[in-house]
């Protein structure tokens, strides 16, 4: 296992400043992930701990060994560490144990234990009665599970993931979820991993670092960052979510794009803030504090995707058991809102949504 210390770690190609000032501790056996939009510099930072990557400036530690800063550069196979990248490169003219066993071979590992190590990662990740196929008999996810195995043989103390699934189908993706996660808590590595896919960081995390520009904008446990986030951005990039401006008066969120209906409101703001509804927090409820007209539902099985019209804006509600609902569209409804979020006014949701009006 190890820990993972960040310091002030900033990063230019030329002019432009792709990450800025990184100041980040992750645990030992702990699976963090870089979470962002693609460009946000995610795969910047596992390239500068993986040292692929010279910082422009700042820190990095591995336990309590400096790797990269000053003039001290530990180069990336002396720092003990597994990677697995999104375009996961296996040898197609060797066979599944070979492919595994690359690392140890050109460690100069003695053949008995190169049997014995590779075999268990095989087992682990699910592999063994593959050992001897060739990598074109395998299926996607298996050949993924190559390049995991491959990483894992050399006993990392962390193991960094950049986009290991997005080359899968969305089942497999599921599958390969749980299994990275089954194989972490089993080994008790400390992994770093990287994805623009918020469903998959939530999914598999102990803690997600949100980035936006090079810059982390929240940190927290999954429950954390998706229930409380830190602002606009990170409501945005985790889930679903409705935008309206409104103004604090009185115990109240007066909502001018709702025609003037207001939600309850006792936090510490003041004057004019930017309110978020996610789909779910909406419940049709015949005495909801709010009321519109539905305009559109779709049923999707488990839950129906609806827009209600609430004054001269439209509120997405996703609402559980529609088949027993019976609402027609066009008519008038009432709908309880069940939890909100308040940020204040800052001007970011002008460059990051069209504000539905
Ligand atoms: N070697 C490089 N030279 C110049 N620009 C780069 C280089 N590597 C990455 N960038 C730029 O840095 C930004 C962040 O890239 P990257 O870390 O790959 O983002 P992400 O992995 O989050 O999609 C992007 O704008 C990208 O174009
Ligand atoms: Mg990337």
């Amino acid at each position: 296992m190890a820990s993972v210390t960040i310091r002030q770690v900033t990063k230019s190609f030329g002019e432009t400043q792709v990450l800025k000032a990184f100041d980040e501790t992750i645990a030992d056996g702990e699976f963090v992930t870089l979470l962002g939009p693609s460009g946000c510099g995610k795969t910047t930072m596992l390239r500068i701990i993986a040292g692929f990557e010279h910082p422009t400036s700042g820190e990095v530690w591995i336990d309590d060994r400096m790797v990269t800063g000053g003039k001290t550069f530990v180069p990336p196979e002396k720092r003990g560490i597994g990677m697995v990248f999104q375009s996961y490169a296996v040898w197609p003219h060797m066979n599944v144990f070979k492919n595994v066993a690359y690392p140890l071979t050109i460690q100069k590992v003695k053949p008995e234990e190169i049997s014995r190590r590779v075999a268990r990662v095989l087992d682990i990740v699910h592999l063994s009665q593959y050992a001897q196929h060739l990598p074109s008999q395998l299926s996607g996810g298996q050949q993924q599970r190559i390049a995991l195995a491959r990483a894992l043989v050399a006993e990392p103390k962390l193991l960094l993931l950049d986009e290991p699934l997005s080359n899968l189908d969305a089942k497999l993706r599921e599958t390969m979820r749980f299994e990275i996660k089954e194989i972490q808590k089993k080994l008790g590595i400390t992994v770093v991993y990287v994805t623009h896919d918020q469903t998959e960081a939530m999914a598999m995390s102990d803690r997600i670092f949100v980035i936006n520009r090079g810059v982390v904008q929240q940190r927290g446990t999954p429950e954390e960052i998706y229930d409380r986030p830190a602002n606009q951005f990170v409501a945005d990039f985790l889930g679903k979510v409705d935008f309206f401006r409104g103004e604090v008066k009185a115990g109240k969120i007066v909502i001018p794009a709702m025609g003037g209906q207001a939600l309850p409101y006792a936090g510490p703001l003041t004057g004019r803030v930017d309110v978020g509804i996610r789909p779910e927090q909406l419940r049709f409820k015949a005495d909801g504090s709010l009321w519109g007209v539905l305009e559109t539902q779709y049923y999707l099985g488990d839950v129906d995707d609806c827009r209600v019209r609430v004054g001269d804006a439209l509120v997405r509600v996703i609402a559980p058991g529609g088949k027993y609902r019976k609402l027609r569209n066009g008519e008038e409804v009432r709908l309880e809102v069940r939890d909100f979020m308040v940020f204040p006014e800052d001007g970011s949701l002008d460059e990051m949504l069209e504000i539905r009006t």
